[in-house]
Formats: structure tokens, C-alpha cells, sequence
């Protein structure tokens, strides 16, 4: 969908310092692993994932970091933005008992995952880790859903202490799960592929973040070695049978010029 929207924010929630969800009150039609291009008109545009999509509302939470989503943090309910999207694959809906596992401030779109994966019948653990209690988002309205719901930090101020591939770990060694759908740093998630090598039935999907700038396939700027999958088309969603055979994955990313950056 090339068509760009504009419209106002309909409210904006302060999930700590440094996150915040932005409201729209639009049918997006989006599911759940998909994402926008987000624009504030003045400063360019970049990609968020989806974490609420109801039929008259969307929400995309963002973490303040650089030039975009600084001038993002200036903005009040009212004010404008635009969007085009949603795109991307998307989340399998599959799976009877499933474990959800997200790192920091990309566990957001998980929360539309489970929603989704809650409807059709499926029985829930989910793991929300971040490094500190700042970092650990959504944690009510995790609560507030029916799922085993676990929620961990690096030095434990706020639930475990530890890393949500160590309680993924555990949860694997006790649990028979027939899914796993990952969301967090690529580190985070390099962790996690290797621990699902011991599972070798076990399909999972991970949610993969690469430099956009078209988001429609043509600028190239996405893909990823050795397949050349362009994540914003055939990502951000990627299963187990091509995340296997990334050698990129974990080791390095392009930047805004295509230049290689290692992790
Ligand atoms: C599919 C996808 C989904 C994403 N979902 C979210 C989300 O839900 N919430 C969230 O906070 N962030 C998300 N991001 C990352 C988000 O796009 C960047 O944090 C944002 O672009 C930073 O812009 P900046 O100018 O504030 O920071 P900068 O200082 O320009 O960059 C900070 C970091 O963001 C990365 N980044 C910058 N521009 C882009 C771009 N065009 N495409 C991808 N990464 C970029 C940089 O590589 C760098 O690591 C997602 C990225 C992708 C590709
Ligand atoms: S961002 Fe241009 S091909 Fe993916």
C-alpha cells in the first residue's frame, strides 16, 4: 500500500522515560508482525511494528533514541502525523501451546500476537525481558490477558534476575510447546536460535529489524546474506527454515549508506 495517511494522534501513553505508545484512531486492517513507515512531515520517515490493532484503533510504541523519534517525543495528542502500511509478513497464527519470548522495547508487538493467538484458542507463557526495570513494557496489559506471563530484568529489580533466553531455557526443558515466536535485540535472538537447535521439531518465528527505506522492496537497503531476503517484504517475519540459514544474522547489519556494522 503506497497510499500515505495523514491524521491526527489520538493519544499518546508514557510507558517510562524512554518509550511511549502512539494511538491512532484508524482501521489499519494489520496483522500481527507487521509494520509502518511513520512520518512527522518534516523529519523523514521510519518503520514501527504494530503493537495494538483493534477495528477502530492502532498503536505503535517507540523508543526515543536518535533525530526521528526525538522530534516524535516533541509531539502532543492532536497533532499530526502520517503513515503508510501496514507492511510485511506476519505472524503465523498457529500453535497450541505456545511460548512468546521479547527483549526491550521489542516485546510490544507480541502483545498484538497474543491477543490474536488468545482468540484462536492457543495457551500462552510469555517471557518479557529487558535490561532494567525502565525497559520492561507492557507489563499490565500482559497481566491483564489470560497467559502464564514471566517477566525478567538483567539485575532483577523488577521480577527475575537474568536474561528471557535463560527462562526460556527453563521453560523449554519443562514444558511441551508446539511454537515459539521471538521479538527483541538481534543478540538477544542469535541466543535464542541456537537454544532451539536442541529443538530440532519445533518451528519458530522471529521478528527481524534491518535499515528500511523504501519498504517496498526496491531500494535493496533490507536484505539480508546469504538469501537476499528483502526483510520489508518477505520480512520482518522470518520462520525457522530461513532464519537456519542466515549467516548474516548475529554478526552484522547495513546502515543508512549499506555499509556492514558488526554487532
Ligand atoms: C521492521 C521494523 C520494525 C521496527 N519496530 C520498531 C518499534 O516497534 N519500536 C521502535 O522503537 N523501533 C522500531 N524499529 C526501529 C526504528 O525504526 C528505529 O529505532 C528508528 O528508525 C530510529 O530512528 P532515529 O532517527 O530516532 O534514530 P537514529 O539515531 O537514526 O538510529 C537509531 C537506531 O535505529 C536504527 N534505525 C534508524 N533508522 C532506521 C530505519 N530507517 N530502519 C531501521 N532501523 C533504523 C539505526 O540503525 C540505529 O540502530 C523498527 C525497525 C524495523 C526495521
Ligand atoms: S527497505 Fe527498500 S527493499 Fe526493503
Amino acid at each position: 500500500m503506497l497510499k500515505r495517511i495523514t491524521l491526527p494522534v489520538a493519544e499518546i501513553v508514557n510507558e517510562n522515560e524512554t518509550i511511549r505508545t502512539f494511538y491512532f484512531e484508524k482501521k489499519l486492517g494489520a496483522l500481527p508482525g507487521q509494520f509502518i513507515m511513520l512520518s512527522d512531515l518534516v523529519t523523514g520517515e521510519k518503520p514501527f511494528s504494530i503493537s495494538e490493532c483493534e477495528s477502530g484503533y492502532f498503536g505503535v510504541t517507540i523508543k526515543k533514541l536518535g533525530t526521528f523519534t526525538q522530534a516524535l517525543f516533541e509531539k502532543k495528542p492532536g497533532d499530526l502525523l502520517s503513515y503508510r502500511g501496514a507492511y510485511g509478513s506476519s505472524f503465523s497464527i498457529s500453535g497450541r501451546n505456545v511460548l512468546l519470548v521479547g527483549g526491550g522495547y521489542a516485546t510490544p508487538p507480541l502483545y498484538y500476537l497474543s491477543k490474536e493467538l488468545l482468540k484462536a484458542g492457543a495457551e500462552l507463557t510469555v517471557v518479557n525481558g529487558a535490561r532494567s526495570k525502565k525497559e520492561l513494557v507492557f507489563c499490565e496489559r500482559f497481566s491483564n490477558l489470560s497467559l502464564s506471563y514471566q517477566r525478567i530484568t538483567d539485575a532483577g529489580c523488577l521480577g527475575r534476575a537474568g536474561s528471557s533466553v535463560d527462562i526460556a531455557q527453563v521453560l523449554l526443558e519443562e514444558n511441551h510447546y508446539d511454537m515459539v515466536y521471538v521479538s527483541g535485540p538481534e543478540l538477544m535472538m542469535r541466543a535464542m536460535r541456537n537454544l532451539l537447535q536442541n529443538y530440532p521439531e519445533l518451528n519458530y518465528e522471529f521478528l527481524f529489524e534491518r535499515y528500511m527505506k523504501c519498504a517496498i522492496g526496491i531500494c535493496g537497503n533490507c536484505t539480508i546474506d546469504p538469501l537476499g531476503i528483502r526483510l520489508c517484504v518477505e520480512g520482518p517475519v522470518l520462520a525457522r527454515d530461513k532464519i537456519v540459514q542466515l549467516t548474516e544474522f548475529g554478526e552484522y547489519h547495513r546502515n543508512a549508506a549499506g555499509i556492514k556494522e558488526y554487532f
